[in-house]
């Protein structure tokens, strides 16, 4: 009897600690802020998150281990990389989804930024009729109507956890600090100057005696505001106290955001641009991105030219994707703009003999110079920063996510008192027709501004299917060069069978029609720079081009996660 009454209670202690145990898992992320490591790749069973910062990635791992599906991974991601990856992680911002998920759906969310109500097509030009890209580059007057708040919410429709828990994780790092790395100080350093010049209220960021690797950076202002999104939900940000805080600090530094423009703004939810390459079928972002169709323009360019045979980084090769590149880009600058205010001819500049006609004056010989390649004729009648995280996991959810401020820190104004930087994407608008932004893209009447329009991004988040299930979850930041970093990182592994690592470590190059030059980064073969040359290409080499975050799903189901080694880039899984 006394025997028997030992077994109960040690069974029912077994029991109550294995329920304190869950709940634990359940209420808290045990990673450590002030000491962690980055990993570079991994290969794991159940899910994996790629993004552009170690803690980053590892709260999104702890949401899927809590039960979360990689919506709710990358939701929890982005937040967190709102704290710890200031520079392109935003609340500030905004950017857009790309989701196969686990019951078939295909799925975009935009969540790009919108051009106040009283923005105006001439705003950036002053009275001697010169476009101020100082205004449209930097400060208060730079910034769209952030989205990504509003988008975080449209993702979490299908989600698994309640938004509490996968704020929770951000509120810790902004509330206890985490330790920056050596690339952090560096560049928080170099900002210093910007950030007095940009802001009214001394933000956090400023440190007069300089940031170094291991500071501590904790924030108040941000723990606030994600405590009142937590409390309120989106109404957390765009009502209330964080939305009088973004139109007090509009008007300290003569910015037009206003509290209506933050109360109407919503995120759409929109059909990915799909198409298929060689059985392959790639899932885009569609407008206002021009992501998702430059890369089905370049993909179809090279479709039938046997590409494979040419060998990755040969002359041919190179020269071909290049061209291909050349011509999308073309089309980029005269038709593509926000669909929803401009007839954007989709279907036309995407169309077979369309692009074929584009490729009549490829010449294998030689370049073909952009002043002779206009955008295409249309067939009638028939730094720069911002952040992609990869996620996926084992109930077949696949999700790309690319956010962005633009510009490194955005327009390096902090809301005063909300912590958190806004972003200067009014400069992605043609704000004069042949005037290039910061990314040295031209445009015009497709993409001038008007109120309410969003700004055409490169932002490329993608997935592509194998068999219509998850292969490839892939994406970058970089500007105009995101698509071209992503066709070369698909082309790589689809056509040249190259290793995940080799695809998106190797160096890349970029050619936008204009300016008529080819960028490459360092390591390019010098053989193929000579050959190219004496063809007619004007090479630069120029910094890092992207930093690329992809999860490959493996033959045998596994998912092999690789994250840039241009950065701080970590993959993790479990
Ligand atoms: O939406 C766009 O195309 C740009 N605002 C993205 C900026 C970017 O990728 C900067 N990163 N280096």
């Amino acid at each position: 009897m006394m025997r028997n009454k030992y077994w109960l209670y040690l069974i029912f202690f077994i029991f109550l600690s294995c329920k304190t145990s869950q709940k634990n898992n359940n209420s808290s992320i045990s990673i450590d802020p002030y000491k962690y490591t980055i990993q570079k790749s991994t290969i794991a069973e159940n899910g994996a998150v790629v993004s552009a910062h170690p803690l980053a990635s590892k709260v999104g791992v702890e949401i899927l281990k809590m039960g979360g599906n990689a919506i709710d991974a990358a939701i929890a991601t982005q937040l967190a990389l709102a704290v710890v990856y200031p520079q392109a992680g935003n609340l500030g911002g905004g950017g857009f989804m790309v989701a196969k998920l686990g019951n078939g759906k295909e799925i975009a969310i935009d969540y790009r930024e919108m051009a106040p109500g009283s923005a105006h097509r001439d705003m950036y030009i002053d009275s001697a009729g010169v476009a101020r890209t100082d205004k449209s580059q930097d400060g208060h007057l730079s910034s769209g109507v952030p989205g990504t708040v509003a988008g975080l919410f449209e993702s979490a429709k299908y989600g698994k956890l309640s938004f509490d828990k996968l704020i929770q994780p951000a509120i810790d790092l902004a509330e206890k600090g985490f330790t920056i790395s050596e690339r952090e100080a560096r560049s928080l350093n170099t900002l210093q100057d910007e950030l007095k010049q940009f802001n009214t209220v001394t933000p956090v960021f400023i440190k007069e005696s300089g940031w170094k690797e291991g500071d501590t950076l904790v924030q108040t202002d941000l723990t606030q505001t994600l405590k009142r999104i937590k409390e309120k939900g989106a109404a957390g940000f765009y009502e209330g106290e964080t939305a009088k805080l973004i139109v007090e600090e509009m008007k300290r530094g003569s910015g037009i955001i206003t509290s209506s423009d933050l109360k109407n703004y919503t995120a759409k939810l929109r059909e990915p641009h799909t198409f298929d390459y060689k059985g392959y079928k790639v899932l885009g972002m569609p407008m206002p991105s021009s992501g998702g169709i430059l890369l089905h323009q370049m993909m179809k360019m090279i479709e039938e030219r046997n590409i494979a045979s040419m060998g990755f980084q040969s002359t041919q090769a190179v020269q071909l994707m290049t061209e291909a590149e050349r011509r999308a880009y073309a089309d980029r600058a005269e038709y593509m703009g926000d669909a929803d205010f401009y007839k954007v001819p989709v279907d036309m500049i995407t169309h077979p003999v369309y692009l074929q006609e584009r490729m009549k004056t490829y010449d294998p010989a030689k370049a073909t110079p952009s002043t002779m390649i206009k955008p295409g004729i249309l067939i009638r009648a028939e730094s720069k920063e911002t952040t992609h995280l990869s996620v996926i996991d084992k109930e077949g959810n696949a999700v790309a996510v690319t956010t962005t401020l633009n510009n490194s820190y955005g327009s390096k104004t902090v809301v005063g008192g909300a912590g958190f930087f806004l972003n200067d994407e009014m400069d992605d608008f043609s704000i004069k027709p042949g005037v290039p932004n910061m990314y040295g893209a031209v445009g015009g009447e497709a993409n001038a501004i008007m109120p309410g329009k969003r700004m055409l991004s490169s932002m490329s988040p993608t997935i592509v299917l194998k068999d219509n299930k998850p292969f490839l979850v892939v994406g970058t930041p970089g500007g105009t060069t995101i698509p071209t970093s992503v066709f070369q990182t698909i082309v790589n592994i689809i056509e040249f069978n190259m290793s995940t690592e080799d695809a998106v470590y190797k160096p890349k190059f970029h050619h936008q029609w204009l300016p008529d030059t080819l960028a490459i980064e360092k390591g390019f073969p010098q053989m193929v720079i000579d050959s190219m040359q004496k063809m007619g290409y004007h090479f630069y080499e120029r910094g890092a081009i992207g930093r690329t975050e992809i999860i490959k799903v493996l033959a045998n189901k596994k998912f092999e996660a690789v994250a840039d080694n241009r950065g701080d880039d970590d993959a993790e899984g479990w």
